[in-house]
């Protein structure tokens, strides 16, 4: 019904300089814009001019016999020159707040409904010459093409509602209407009342305000931060906040928030019940937790097996220093017995006791860390230490199975971000798979060769190579997956661990390379600074 909608004060004001500019021009005390509603007939707008007797809002009566009623039956311009001297007008109530004279052309709604007259009056007769005609009827169309929009954006504006009730009646999802100046909820469907416990009697009595049903922790970012930006922009992104239930439960949820119209009074938010899903969150946090402390559980398990396969080399390798120590304690004593005593002899002696000594206690210290269960810890570790305290505690495996090792350490390289003691686990992971892969094989010369260089894009490489017969191609595919093995006494766990360990470390490792000649694992591991 175009006769329901309201002209937006925007568009009064436009037409008030119109109405103003008529009666200037034509100078006449008043302009005006009339608009019908049965039974009356308001004066919409009335030109600011000397002597204009009609004041805006004002209403007359239809069935009077105003100049304007006229205009809209015969939907035909009305010119009345001097009333007093028509017998047809020198009765009518225009009279007698002094208007004699008239001109008036009638305003349509596009469908063709009657939307009122746009009229210039005059106490003195007025005979308004062509141009005047003219002039109002230009004016009149610009008052129909903005009656025009009018009517195109309040369709719109209907569609949309329209779509708003099918949405709020489907029940899909929680919807409220609430005032932008009370913040009461003033309606909801049940998909909205279910989710925060509430029922329609409440929503009846005007019982259910926004503001109250938000925690206070929400409701500080909701006013400062959310409500500035719907006043202004009349929507709101998605964001997600709790409500209070009625019980006093918070349930969480993402809410889309939209004001019907520019600086319309009501608001439309769409709520969505986000309780399960935090529940999933929560659920994968706590089943990502266990497979963390299982895949820990389970490294520190190849550590210590990995380490028992060691220790009979390891044991042989520690025996050096020690007998070194004493066999250098037994010199120093005999230095000292001697006459006159060789004290500087002596002195040497012990200082190779004291070197023999350190490098005994911290190859233990190594070990003890290794077998040691500590939880992850990131720090700078010089990736090239750490590798050769690796290759000191396996010297005694590579040697016995005749496996020449060639380092090739790039100098210079910046710390990783990381724990020591798992990217050591995985360098002997790899170190023991090279050298079990070169001893099943009885041909060549067996080489180990581990590389390390910086790589683009803040990280260290390290490279494993071994001069073995390769991975079985029906392996490869598979090597990093748990218990994939081709060794009797192989757990097929090695693997899978490096690879979660250097994951846990943002790097990344990969079979490189994979032919007669040999294996060629690779991994990266991002520098403290990346
Ligand atoms: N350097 C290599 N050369 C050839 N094959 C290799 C090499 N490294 C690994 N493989 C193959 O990949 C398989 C998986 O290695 P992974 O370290 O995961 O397990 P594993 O060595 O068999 O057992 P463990 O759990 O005791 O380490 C090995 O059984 C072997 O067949
Ligand atoms: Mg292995």
């Amino acid at each position: 019904m175009p006769h329901a909608i309201e002209v937006p004060l925007s568009t009064v004001d436009k037409w008030q300089d119109i109405v103003n500019l008529l009666a200037e021009i034509m100078c006449v005390p008043s302009a005006l814009i009339m608009r019908t509603k049965a039974p009356n007939i308001e004066v919409l707008v009335s030109s600011h001019s000397e002597g204009n007797p009609y004041e805006a809002a004002e209403t007359a009566p239809l069935d009077t016999g105003l100049y304007c009623e006229t205009v809209m039956e015969t939907r035909q311009p009305l010119l009345v020159p001097d009333a007093l001297a028509d017998v047809d007008w020198n009765a009518n109530p225009d009279i007698k707040l002094g208007m004699i004279s008239y001109m008036g052309l009638p305003i349509s709604w596009p469908d063709g409904e009657v939307f009122g007259t746009i009229c210039v009056l005059d106490r003195k007769k007025n005979a308004y010459s062509n141009q005047f005609l003219r002039l109002l009827s230009m004016c009149r169309d610009i008052l129909q093409a903005d009656l025009n929009m009018l009517m195109a954006l309040s369709g719109q504006l209907a569609e949309s509602q329209a779509r708003i009730r099918r949405l709020v009646d489907a029940d899909i999802i929680g919807i409220f209407l609430w005032e932008v100046d009370t913040q009461v909820i003033v309606e909801a469907n049940d998909a909205f009342l279910r989710i925060v416990g509430y029922d329609r009697e409440d929503l009846r009595s005007r019982g259910m305000r926004w503001t109250a049903m938000t925690p206070p922790d929400w409701l500080e970012v909701d006013l400062r931060d959310r409500l500035p930006v719907l006043k202004r922009s009349g929507r709101l992104q998605p964001f997600e906040k709790e409500y209070f239930r009625k019980d006093g439960s918070r349930v969480p949820v993402m809410m889309g928030v939209a004001r019907f119209e520019d600086g319309g009074k009501e608001g439309v938010a769409f709520v969505l019940d986000l309780t399960e899903r935090k529940l999933a969150e929560a659920d994968a946090r706590e089943s990502e937790r266990r497979y963390r402390e299982t895949q820990s559980a389970l490294a520190h398990v190849n550590r210590v097996t990995t380490m028992g396969q060691l220790t009979a080399s390891i044991s042989h390798e520690l025996k050096q220093p020690i007998g070194a120590c004493a066999m250098n304690a037994s010199a120093g004593l005999r230095w000292l017995a001697a006459q006159p005593p060789n004290l500087e002899e002596a002195r040497l002696a012990f200082e190779r006791i004291n070197k023999d000594a350190r490098q005994a206690s911290d190859m233990m210290s190594h070990i003890r860390d290794l077998f040691k269960n500590a939880p992850l810890q990131k720090e700078g570790v010089q990736i090239n230490e750490a590798i050769r305290e690796v290759i000191t505690l396996t010297r005694g495996e590579v040697v016995q199975h005749g496996v020449a090792v060639q380092m090739q350490l790039a100098e210079d390289l910046p710390p990783v971000k990381g724990d020591r003691v798992q990217l050591q686990q995985a360098m002997l992971n790899l170190i023991m798979n090279a050298v079990e892969a070169m001893s099943a094989v009885d041909d060549g010369p067996r080489e180990l060769t581990i590389r390390t260089a910086a790589d683009a894009g803040h990280a260290v490489m390290v490279t494993v190579r071994d001069s073995g017969p390769g991975v079985p191609p029906e392996h490869a595919v598979r090597l990093f997956e748990p218990f994939c093995t081709t060794k009797s006494s192989g757990m097929g766990m090695g693997l899978t661990i490096c690879r979660s360990i250097i994951q846990a470390h943002g790097g990344t490792l990969e079979l490189c390379e994979n032919e007669a000649r040999g294996a060629v694992f690779q991994f990266t591991v991002p520098t403290l600074d990346a």
